[in-house]
């Protein structure tokens, strides 16, 4: 294993007060937002799409790895020029999604488990040949009336550790996402309990596969309460909870933690990482950023709804959100950002 490479790269992605950007979406998933807006579910319009988002103006000021999907990175714009091409040209780093997506889990009734480690080490070689220096892979946590189960807990931490290990051992720096879902009206302590247990469990996984935590991004979700749930705490409140949690879980030899958004808004999810900032600046050992999709994403898919004469407004909207966000990291975010478009 080339550790000080992988170090390398993990720096590089959680440099200054840049994050990540999720744009690898599953066809299932991508189709899933497309079809809600009307936009046609082809080949095609997703590769306009992903066109639309690697050539933003300005991406690379606020983005420094974008995580591609095994359709995409393999596509290229309409003129034939890889996206990954660009994005390296612009200084962003190519990551890919490799696990094979969470399915129900056999003999865990309301729990997932994913896949995705047969041929790894083949998938693996042939991606990093196509530029991609870090991958992804997410297990997906379910809270309900009797779930999580411990079996699942291990199972999807075991799967996580041999995959980051098979990254490693390949030159690839493995983010490692163990999403404890928001899905429910369960309460922050709730979910505070089952991040504890989830987080502890990997890392305990992670050390038993030899996994090199210097070499590693973990990707979690934030510590909050369902998305249904009566009380919603307030930013602060998911933040002190968030950041304490962590500092018991993580090893402080992680370089960085880059959170998911789940289903939050894109406003509650800058605030968010922004009230961290503000309240633990200094005390955290690790970096700790945004790997977004939905809410860095969703306002400029919106507003290109398949239509060619709307690219220009929704890479717009689709800088402006990530520049929020960067802001946020700085702890400098405010609502009142939300009302002026960024210049
Ligand atoms: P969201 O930010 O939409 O949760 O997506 C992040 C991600 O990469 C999920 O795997």
């Amino acid at each position: 294993m080339e550790l000080q490479s992988l170090k390398d790269i993990a720096k590089q992605l959680m440099a200054g007060n840049k994050g990540l950007l999720a744009m690898d979406e599953s066809t299932a998933t991508c189709n899933k937002r497309f079809k809600a807006l009307n936009i046609p579910q082809t080949e095609e319009y997703r590769r306009k799409y992903r066109d639309l988002i690697v050539n933003t103006p300005r991406l690379e000021e606020a983005i420094s790895g974008a995580i591609l999907f095994d359709e995409t990175i393999r596509q290229s714009t309409a003129d034939g020029k890889l996206f990954v091409d660009i994005l390296k040209e612009k200084g962003i780093i190519p990551g890919i999604k490799v696990d094979e997506s969470a399915r129900d889990m056999d003999g865990f009734p309301g729990e997932k488990i994913t896949e995705g480690l047969d041929g790894l080490p083949e998938r693996l070689a042939e991606y990093y040949k196509l530029g991609a220096r870090f991958a992804k892979w997410r297990a997906v946590i379910t809270i309900g009336e009797n779930t999580p189960t411990s079996g699942s807990i291990k199972a999807n931490a075991f799967l996580l550790a041999r995959y980051a290990i098979i990254c490693q051992e390949a030159g690839i720096v493995p983010i490692v996402e163990p999403e404890v879902l928001m899905d429910g009206d369960h309460s922050l302590q709730t979910c505070a309990d089952v991040t504890n247990e989830v987080l502890h469990t990997v890392f305990n996984q992670l050390y038993q596969q030899r996994v090199n935590f210097e070499g590693m991004i973990l990707k979690p979700n934030m510590i909050v309460p369902g998305i249904k749930a009566p009380q919603q705490d307030s930013a602060d409140v998911v933040a002190d909870t968030t950041i304490n949690c962590f500092l018991r879980c993580v090893p402080a030899s992680v370089p960085g933690i880059a959170f998911l958004s789940g289903g939050q808004s894109p406003e509650l999810a800058s605030e968010r990482l922004n009230a961290m900032h503000v309240r633990f600046k200094d005390k955290m050992p690790w970096a700790l950023t945004f790997s977004y999709s939905r809410a860095v994403q969703q306002p400029a898919l919106e507003k290109w709804a398949g239509k060619d004469e709307n690219i220009e407004e929704a890479q717009r909207l689709l800088y402006e959100r990530a520049h929020i966000n960067t802001i946020a990291r700085d702890g400098k975010y405010t609502p009142e950002l939300e009302k002026h478009p960024v210049a």
